[in-house]
């Protein structure tokens, strides 16, 4: 490769080749400090359309991608002022986004253990499960739920160059009433936690808490719609909280700009969700098929977490998991993969969460293979946790894609696949932001 000294000339990428066809350019004003940095590899996917492109060329300028050409291997310059990252063979993609995750938890650690460990140790554990969720290939993260405010921390963190991790859409406290999934049941009054403070019981609680949770860096709003498999005393599937207060949140959520994210397996629940306006059902386990219809109308999105059933399962008892969660794990881990099976072929908008830390940090991949077992294609499980990721995050043409304009967020797969979903599972190398973060010898 030909190192060319010339500043006005940088971002000429095309120079003495005729090869080179330019398949996307903006002229964006390049700074003198600017950092540009050149990605090449053997393909690329188009994550709309599920084209592969040969020989792409990616160029990122401070972060954002600025122009993607293909160009026959060898036939272009790059002056010496920019970095080329050559990932000789490999396959290109969007960053993957994950939108149910919880990084300040651990899948070691559960039911009542959680209790022995101090509020900061969740902090501290977080950094390395941000760290490894980076390195799974997975750029941008929700964090739908934690405790004391962490994940805005981590956030911080991260954004300031502080510690390596994924971009966090951050939720902070989980809204959930009284005696429900997102409450701890299984403590006395007497216990000085045993009541978050996103505990609402009123529509107009409700707003409020939207309000500080905004106040204090929830860019997301979670909510507790029904029962759930890790919270005691109630029913998996029970509706938690009324159409009057989720609509109540929806409505205050909208207003500041947030998206809100509900919780919810049973059916009733799942529907007054969609009916109060709520964008991302999380696990949807228990949904009848005139409410996937209504979810498919309304474009109301789904994420569910199809693998963790093998993860609760094979963990059983020994990281500290109550017998009744187990017990409530068997009664919805096999409907919820049906129903998301019908819920593919009803065109419900399906986006990729996996509710990592009940599988451990870093495997959040292997949910692609469940994805495609249970009725989708690779290219739609890949657009679940890219394109269509983004634009429930409301993050379109930020994240998610291959574009100019975009942050320059990628993963290499050594192979193809849209052949083999699975190969996801093992990215090659990971860039955020133009910065690669991981590469394998
Ligand atoms: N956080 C969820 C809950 O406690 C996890 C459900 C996991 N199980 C499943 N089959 N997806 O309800």
């Amino acid at each position: 490769m030909l190192a060319l000294h010339s500043t006005l000339k940088r971002n000429r990428l095309c120079r003495n080749s005729g090869l080179a066809i330019a398949i996307a350019a903006l002229a964006l004003p390049t700074l003198a400090s600017a950092e540009t940095v050149n990605v090449s590899a053997a393909r690329m996917i188009d994550v709309v359309t599920g084209k592969v492109i040969a020989n792409p060329v990616i160029t990122i300028v401070d972060g954002r991608i600025t122009r993607i050409v293909s160009a026959a291997p060898g036939s272009m310059v790059f002056p010496a002022s920019e970095k080329v990252i050559a990932l000789t063979g490999k396959t290109l993609l969007p960053g993957l986004i994950d939108m149910h995750v919880h990084l300040t938890g651990l899948a070691e650690i559960g039911g009542y253990q959680t209790y022995k460990y101090t509020d900061s140790f969740w902090s501290v554990v977080s950094v390395p499960n941000a760290k490894l969720t980076l390195d799974a290939g997975f750029t941008s993260v929700r964090d739908v739920g934690s405790t004391g405010f962490q994940d805005v921390g981590l956030k911080q963190a991260i954004d300031g160059g502080w510690v390596p991790g994924p971009r966090i859409t951050p939720a902070t406290w989980a809204i959930g009433a009284t005696g429900g999934h997102c409450d701890n049941n299984d403590l006395p009054p007497s216990f000085d936690k045993s009541t978050p403070p996103s505990t609402i019981n009123s529509p107009d609680e409700g707003r409020a808490k939207v309000r500080w949770l905004h106040k204090y860096g929830a860019k997301v709003i979670k909510i507790c719609a029904t029962g759930g498999v890790f919270s005691s005393g109630d029913s998996v599937g029970g509706q938690q909280l009324s159409l009057e207060e989720m609509k109540a949140i929806a409505d205050e959520a909208h207003m500041l700009g947030l998206k809100v994210a509900a919780h919810a397996h049973g059916d009733e629940g799942i529907r007054t969700a969609i009916l109060a306006g709520i964008d991302t059902i999380e696990h949807a386990s228990l949904a009848s098929e005139e409410t996937l219809k209504l979810a498919a109308a309304r474009k109301t999105w789904f994420s569910m977490d199809i693998y963790d059933d093998d993860c609760i399962l094979e963990a059983g008892t020994s990281n500290g998991t109550e017998q009744a969660s187990l017990d409530k794990e068997k009664e919805i881990g096999l409907k919820q993969r049906q129903t998301f099976q019908r819920g593919v072929k009803l065109g419900v908008p399906m986006i990729f969460g996996s509710d990592a830390s009940i599988c451990r940090h870093g495997i959040n991949a292997r949910q692609f293979g469940k994805m495609v077992e249970w009725g989708m294609t690779p290219l739609q499980a890949i657009q679940a946790a890219t394109v269509h990721a983004a634009k429930a995050l409301g993050q379109e043409g930020q994240v998610g894609t291959i574009a100019v304009g975009a942050y320059g967020d990628l993963v290499a797969i050594d192979g193809d696949p849209l052949a083999n979903v699975k190969l996801l599972e093992h990215p090659s190398a990971v860039i955020k932001g133009g910065v690669l973060v991981m590469e394998t010898k």
